[in-house]
């Protein structure tokens, strides 16, 4: 039995770590508690780490390429976790997500192209299509029985004017999972219009019970060839910095596409130490994630019933998957910048703004609850005090 123990404090800051060390630079508020990015306050497993010194034993670090160890671990974390199934040709790197995100884009649209996204949604998905003059279409979250969803309706009348979506599973921010019916739903649509869904799975690994994350690709061999999946083990086991994510591509045109512009731009060499982490995590992670679950699921539990209790005009929305909670803050009638000014400056908490993730943001902050319970509740209890001071 796995015994990480997530209660112990970790010195961050001074490391080159932008959660602790940007906080002066982008905040102004060099000591506010940060939860703001996502990574969390955890060590990274032993078993990462432990694989890393091992392979630093041998002292060179010159080109290498990744081995067949590391695909099948791709593959049978895939399969026993999520149970889907792929093949090892289906797999392309890429040196993290947002930079696929951003490959993808150049690789298989063209300028002037249309690309949906829904939002408020993790803003790099804004700039992967503004930044490379694609046509930003925005397809924004409707809120049904107080739960964020697709409006699909909508998205049949957009998506003739489309060739791309890229969709969050979970979604960051407001941590759905999305059902088997809702993916249905949408790979219909994406079936009838033709158009390639990438689906940034980044944190499929971090869903709480009930929930259970299905990826869109698995539903059925002719959506598998519309869709593209991107993964990491980097939000999972904390390793972002590794910079090694992957791609599942079965559509065997967009995989060549992909490829060779990855190859063009000399960047599928990838980084001998990420490769290595990544098939460490994935070979033996699955009892330290159900450890994780388990600790953040409790995060979440006193997170909940501190808001609810103590601040009842600010609504936690609890994660179906993904450590970071949606805060409704809108009953506080604050504008935006009183908003950040609230949280940063007076409760000296670091969050990030809900307008940051674009259409459907505004009044709303986000809350990374990876980390020890011990900072967890300082923070709330300074998020408290500065609200006891608004009402
Ligand atoms: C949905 C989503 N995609 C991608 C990323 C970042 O991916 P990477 O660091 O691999 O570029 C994040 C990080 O927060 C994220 O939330």
């Amino acid at each position: 039995m796995y015994n990480e123990n997530f209660d112990l404090p970790i010195q961050r800051a001074s490391t080159h770590c932008v959660k602790y060390d940007l906080r002066q630079k982008l905040f102004d508020a060099p000591s506010a508690i940060p939860m703001w990015v996502a990574d969390m306050d955890f060590r990274t497993p032993d078993f990462v780490i432990k694989a890393i010194q091992k392979r630093l034993e041998h002292e060179v670090l010159g080109y290498s390429f990744r081995s067949e160890t590391y695909y099948h671990a791709i593959i049978n974390w895939l399969e026993t976790r999520h149970a889907w199934k792929i093949h090892k040709k289906w797999i392309a790197f890429s040196p993290g997500v947002v930079p696929a995100l951003n490959m993808l884009v150049l690789a298989l649209t063209q300028a002037g192209d249309g690309i949906i996204i829904q939002p408020p949604v993790y803003h790099p998905f804004r700039a992967a299509v503004n930044d490379h003059k694609r046509t930003l279409i925005e397809n924004p979250l409707i809120t049904i029985s107080g739960r964020l969803s697709m409006d699909f309706d909508q998205l049949d009348e957009l998506m003739p004017k489309a060739k791309m979506m890229i969709i969050s599973n979970p979604h960051n921010p407001g941590g759905m999972v999305w059902k088997k019916t809702e993916l249905e739903r949408l790979g219909q649509l994406a079936l009838k219009h033709q158009i390639c869904v990438v689906s940034d799975d980044i944190h499929n690994d971090l869903v709480f019970k009930p929930h259970h994350y299905t990826p869109l690709s698995s539903l059925s061999d002719v959506l598998a060839q519309q869709t593209i999946t991107c993964i990491a083990p980097s939000k999972t086991f904390n390793m972002a910095g590794m910079a090694t994510s992957a791609l599942i591509i079965p559509n065997t045109a967009w995989r060549m596409q992909y490829e060779t512009l990855i190859e063009s731009l000399h960047l599928n060499g990838g980084n001998v130490l990420g490769a290595v982490a990544t098939e460490a995590a994935y070979t033996h992670g699955h009892e330290w994630l159900e450890r994780l679950l388990e600790y953040l699921s409790q995060n979440l539990d006193f997170a909940e019933t501190f808001f609810t209790s103590e601040m009842p005009k600010i609504k936690f929305i609890r994660p179906e998957g993904t450590y970071l909670a949606w805060l409704d803050c809108r009953a506080l009638q604050l504008s935006d910048e009183a908003l950040h000014q609230f949280f940063n400056q007076k409760a000296a908490v670091i969050l990030n703004y809900g307008s940051l993730f674009g259409t459907g943001g505004s009044g709303f902050m986000r809350m990374n609850i990876a980390c020890p319970r011990f900072t967890l509740e300082k923070a709330l209890i300074q998020i408290k005090n500065a609200y006891q001071t608004l009402i």
